[in-house]
């Protein structure tokens, strides 16, 4: 069995007679699209696509075999729910401009950052689902973990679907909306921090004489095999770092060196700033 077929039969969720819409089909839309068509959530009929670039809806379209075009509006009549992942800029307009198609039984998931449900909401002028996400890159690798948050108007089953598309890329947690901006400042913004930490520990490696792709090999394969001890043992980290840290041993003092220099309060302090930038974005 080849392992998109393996990947199929473990999702066992296909969404028949669901037709999406991605407005704004670039980096994370594309991302999307593609797990869709993978994972046979959705199969092309299912799909509209819209970008901005006519040149670029005839690639996409050539590409994925789906209907890809400029036009938010037709697309949006077509879909029941309309993913919308222009830059948070352009939402508004974008609301403005697929109004005339919204109506209470269309279900609107949002992946624009910083963007509240509430002006989705107003913008929309009627009472519909508004659903916003909250994904990050690794998803490129359905490695990815998607935050979402329920607008006023959300059933449980619109919130299953939005779930359900978000998983094709990854993990997905729900959470109240005033934490998104705690989710983009670690979430979102952390697998900028991951890799720093990993540059890091290859720099180290080669510090102490190993080759750069040995050290870079062993610092990230170290850091994906720890963070799965942490997801499928469910253990405290904590009590996972006390079983490698032998009494008098070399990791407790490498340990040592870590509170020296600060890594657990840099780290506390970089989610924080970040954090505190996402609120700053949002109000404008
Ligand atoms: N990238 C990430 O890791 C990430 C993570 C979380 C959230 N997000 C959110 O996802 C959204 C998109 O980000 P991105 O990184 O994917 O940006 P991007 O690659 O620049 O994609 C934006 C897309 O919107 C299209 N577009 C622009 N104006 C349009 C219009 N009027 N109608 C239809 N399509 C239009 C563009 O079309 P053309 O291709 O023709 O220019 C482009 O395909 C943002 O709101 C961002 O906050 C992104």
């Amino acid at each position: 069995m080849s392992e998109e077929a393996i990947d199929t039969t473990a999702l066992g969720s296909t969404m028949p007679g669901v037709k999406v819409a991605i407005l704004g089909t670039g980096k994370m839309g594309g991302i999307l699209l593609q797990a869709f068509l993978k994972n046979n959530l959705l199969s092309e009929d299912q799909l509209f696509a819209t970008v901005h670039h006519p040149e670029r809806a005839q690639v996409l379209s050539a590409q994925f075999g789906v209907e890809v075009t400029t036009d938010n509006l037709a697309a949006a009549r077509q879909a029941d729910v309309i993913l919308l992942g222009v830059k948070p800029l352009q939402i508004p307009s974008l609301i403005e401009t697929i109004r005339p198609a919204l109506t209470p039984e269309k279900t609107l998931l949002s992946f624009a950052a910083s963007v509240k449900t509430s002006a989705i909401e107003e913008a929309a002028g009627c009472d519909l689902a508004v659903i916003r996400a909250m994904p990050n890159t690794p998803a490129t690798l359905a490695a990815g973990v998607t935050a979402l948050c329920a607008g006023r108007f959300v059933s449980t089953g619109q919130m299953a679907i939005a779930q359900k598309i978000f998983q094709t890329v990854g993990r997905t947690v729900v959470v109240d909306e005033k934490h998104m901006d705690a989710v983009t400042g670690l979430s979102g913004s952390g697998p900028a921090f991951i890799y720093i930490i990993i540059e890091a520990l290859a720099e180290a490696g080669v510090n102490v004489g190993l080759p750069r792709d040995v050290a870079t090999l062993l610092a990230a394969q170290t850091t994906l095999g720890s963070a799965r001890m942490v997801l499928e043992t469910g253990y405290h980290p904590a009590l996972l770092k006390d079983a490698v840290t032998t009494p008098a041993g070399c990791t407790v003092d490498g340990i040592l060196e870590l509170e020296e220099g600060g890594l657990r309060v840099t780290l506390i302090k970089a989610v924080k700033r970040a954090t505190q930038r996402a609120k700053e974005l949002a109000n404008g």
